[in-house]
């Protein structure tokens, strides 16, 4: 997305926050159409905000149970998704444990797909959804210092993050030990830091990740409690970032393994619970945008 695309969606979202935060929080530009999400990982927040936003918008919204579902008796992905398609859904929403399925999905069936996160890839609503609620928090995007921290090598967040944050003119940081960052991570336009205490220097928001150890094979920490110690944030390491810095988490926390509690619920720095909140109004506003561009009733495909 071009960054004038970027801002034009997060200025919807912004429509959609109040919306959200009115009483009456329906409105009708996906009325008729079908939504369909199809998560073959577990998710609470991203699966929830698709949901709702899908029904505030007005669509019929069905979550396919994956694992009581025909993928349990051997089917592939790609039949399930044209077996979908068949039933004429407008809207896709897809997690997949596998980078790159959701875009080969997307080839096969004539509906739009989104992509609500595959494999180590791409998590490209989050991280809208991240900087919506950092332009909201601090003003603006462009000239800020973001740190990156924690298990980037398994973390589509942060690849999706890297890829926002630099075309909209902030400056990324990567603080990781080694095990865990990418291999071409020099090549991402980033910083690198694999000593947290000199990477959170001057950063104005401080974004964790956790140990997403569902798909590590074998160990990446010698421990937990020696990756705490170094590569946790807690107060004296969030007191090396600026002091008006906030912390960031895409959730779900595994609180005493990448953030304290102390950090984690401090409601004057943490924003993990905005990002929640922005979640629905950026979905919403991502859907808003593809309904302009599906079929015209009567024009769909046969
Ligand atoms: C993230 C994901 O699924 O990639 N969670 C989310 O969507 N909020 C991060 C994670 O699982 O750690």
């Amino acid at each position: 997305m071009a960054p004038d695309e970027i801002v034009g969606l997060l200025d919807l979202a912004e429509t959609y926050v109040d919306l959200n935060r009115g009483a009456d929080k329906k409105a009708s530009v996906l009325r008729g159409r079908t939504q369909i999400n199809l998560f073959f990982e577990p998710s609470t927040r991203t699966q929830m905000s698709f949901e709702l936003a899908g029904k505030r918008l007005g669509a019929d919204v069905l979550n396919m149970a994956v694992a009581s579902s025909s993928t349990k008796k051997g089917e592939t992905l790609i039949d399930t998704a044209m077996t979908l398609n068949a039933m004429h859904p407008d809207v896709l929403i897809v997690r997949h444990h596998d980078s790159g399925a959701v875009k080969l999905l997307s080839e096969k069936v004539n509906c739009s797909v989104i992509n609500a996160g595959d494999g180590t890839h791409e998590h490209p609503t989050q991280a809208l959804l991240d900087a919506l609620t950092i332009r909201r928090t601090k003003g603006k995007i462009g000239g800020l210092l973001v740190a990156i921290c924690g298990d980037v090598l398994h973390s589509r967040v942060a690849r999706s993050n890297i890829h926002l944050l630099n075309s909209l003119g902030a400056r990324v940081r990567l603080i990781a030990p080694p095990t865990l960052l990418p291999s071409a991570a020099d090549r991402l336009g980033v910083e690198i830091f694999t000593d947290m205490k000199k990477g959170l220097i001057g950063c104005d928001i401080v974004m964790m990740l956790r140990l997403q150890t569902e798909r590590m094979q074998g160990s990446f920490v010698p421990s937990i409690r020696e990756y705490f110690h170094f590569f946790g944030l807690d107060r004296q390491k969030l007191a090396l970032a600026k002091p008006d810095a906030f912390i960031m988490h895409p959730g779900p926390m595994n609180r005493g393994v990448e953030i304290d509690s102390e950090v984690a619920d401090d409601i004057d720095r943490s924003l993990i619970r905005q990002q929640v909140e922005m979640g629905v109004a950026v979905r919403m506003a991502c859907l808003d945008v593809l309904s302009r561009n599906l079929p015209e009733a009567g024009r769909n495909a046969p």
